[in-house]
């Protein structure tokens, strides 16, 4: 895989409230970067990054309990992409949901969801594949797609959103949360926000994570929103707000930082 390696080239890599890292931009190759993702989240990944699982939709966003997206959930078939450990399908089936897909591309993760889910109960149909691919997933079926800090580990936003729209019924929901693209470009040193990195910056990357890489893009909030209208969704609501409370609690470099800006952003989009 080719390294930029000029001084406009690096960025940082920036989790929660720090910088962790340098980033170097690279030529994405699809097959290297599903290579090196899978690889870190067969490993390291839940560990290293923590998982997050609804109800929570990731950084200080108000919990779905408050929010409320996913609406009402009784005998429905749903579809999460990038299930992780299986804890945010174990919770829409306390809500009602009786029809449980999950797909991630880490056949590791997939065991991780299988293990807990037979530990709790529940049922689900698990499919290990990229979520950019066709992987046999059943069309015009589910009455909600969701993910939760799944969709930007695409190497094909549109691809994705155009199986994603295909996969659900008529009328059908797809919600899903992220980070927020002006939480990468923002570090917390001494308590100063400092501005790292250029929220137009759209290049993919290669960080180290411990002792392995990740392999990413930071897409504008624009670039979601076009992309889910090009395919032919309705976005129904954006929500970027903190928990302010939440925040005021956890008093971290992280939660300073959610108070002046928004650290995820969750969109609810429908297939009319
Ligand atoms: C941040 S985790 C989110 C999962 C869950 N919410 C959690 O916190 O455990 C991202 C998940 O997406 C999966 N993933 C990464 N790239 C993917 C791709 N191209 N297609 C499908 N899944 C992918 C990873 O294996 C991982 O389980």
């Amino acid at each position: 895989m080719k390294k930029v390696k000029s001084s406009d080239s690096q960025k940082n890599n920036i989790v929660a409230g720090k910088v962790l890292s340098s980033a170097v931009n690279t030529e994405m190759n699809v097959n290297e970067a599903h290579r090196t993702n899978t690889e870190f989240w067969d490993t390291i990944g839940s560990e290293f990054l923590g998982s997050t699982s609804l109800p929570s939709w990731g950084g200080f966003l108000p919990s779905e309990d408050k929010l409320n997206l996913l609406g009402d959930l009784n005998n429905k078939s749903v579809l999460e992409i990038g299930c992780g450990n299986g804890r945010s399908l174990e919770y829409v089936n306390k809500r009602g949901a009786n029809d449980l897909w999950g797909l991630d591309i880490s056949p590791n993760q997939i065991k991780r969801t299988k293990e807990h889910l037979k530990s709790t109960g529940v049922n689900a149909n698990l499919v290990c594949s990229p979520m950019e691919d066709e992987c046999g997933l059943p069309k015009e079926y589910f009455d909600l797609v969701y993910s939760v800090y799944g969709i930007g580990w695409t190497t094909d936003l549109d691809k994705t959103f155009n199986r994603i729209y295909s996969y659900l019924k008529k009328g059908g929901l797809f919600v899903f949360g992220w980070s927020h693209p002006i939480h990468k470009c923002v570090s917390v040193e001494n308590d100063k926000f400092i501005f790292s990195n250029s929220y137009f910056d759209e290049e993919w990357y290669l960080a180290d994570m411990s002792d392995k890489e990740i392999m990413l893009s930071n897409r504008m909030l624009s670039t979601y929103i076009n992309a889910l209208a090009d395919n032919g969704f309705v976005i129904e609501r954006l929500f970027e707000e903190t928990d302010r409370e939440k925040a005021k609690i956890a008093n971290t470099d992280f939660s300073k930082k959610a108070l002046m800006l928004p650290t995820a952003f969750v969109i609810k989009a429908r297939k009319i």
